[in-house]
């Protein structure tokens, strides 16, 4: 089985003030920490970067231009991995800690017959919508759950949701929006994605408490 994963790492990082992919956490990049795992877990990798080139991948990495939205990112990631790969897992380089076994573990489901799966926690927080300061409706938590990367797509699946061109914050929207079905895996409490300056300093803190 071919299992090949797009890494993307070409948004702006506007909430956090910069390009966040190329931060550094003891020593090492935000996408070259996912790029490495990615590495481990699956056969071939392919990296959608910013334009203007920041950043130089290992050996054997196939790198592309990303573009203005993540789901044409993730397109331009998609046009560059080979036709027969059988499984497509996509990442963001925003989630360092990510670990080889979740990757394995959504790989493993979709190669078990799943048409995509995704890593996700059960929400402990109550959660309310919100609108101009005031709260507008206290949603049931019920099922709600917080959803990761890396996601994990029979290839067949993941070229058939982005071939309108739709737009979503993840894939598995995509996904389920073009009527495949999706599956969870137990997602990772550490596996935080880095959104605003602060996250890199809690991450940095959990990776200083192993
Ligand atoms: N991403 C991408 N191409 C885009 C937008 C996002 O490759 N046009 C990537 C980001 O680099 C990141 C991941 O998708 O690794 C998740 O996106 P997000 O956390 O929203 O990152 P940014 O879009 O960079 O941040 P912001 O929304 O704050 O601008
Ligand atoms: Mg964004």
């Amino acid at each position: 089985m071919s299992v090949w994963a797009i890494v993307v790492a070409a948004g702006d990082g506007s909430r956090f003030g910069g390009a966040k992919q190329f931060a550094r956490l003891a020593g090492r990049s935000l996408v070259e920490r996912a790029v490495a795992t990615a590495r481990e877990a699956c056969d071939g990798v392919v990296v959608v970067l910013p334009p203007d080139g920041q950043w130089v991948p290992p050996e054997g990495v196939a790198t592309v231009t990303g573009g203005v939205t993540r789901s044409e990112s993730v397109r331009a990631g998609l046009r560059a991995v080979p036709p027969d790969a059988e499984t497509i897992v996509v990442h963001d380089a925003a989630r360092p800690l990510a670990t080889r076994a979740l990757f394995l573990a959504a790989v493993r489901a979709v190669e078990a017959g799943a048409d995509a799966a995704i890593p996700a926690i059960p929400v402990a927080d109550t959660v309310k919508r919100v609108s101009g300061g005031r709260v507008v409706e206290t949603v049931a938590r019920d099922g709600l759950h917080a959803v990761q990367t890396p996601q994990a797509f029979r290839a067949e699946v993941l070229r058939d949701a982005h071939a309108g061109g739709a737009t979503g914050t993840d894939d598995a929207a995509l996904v389920e929006a073009a009527g495949w079905t999706v599956v969870v895996v137990e997602g990772e409490a550490r596996n935080i994605k880095v959104t605003v300056a602060t996250d890199l300093e809690l991450i940095d803190g959990l990776m200083g408490a192993e």
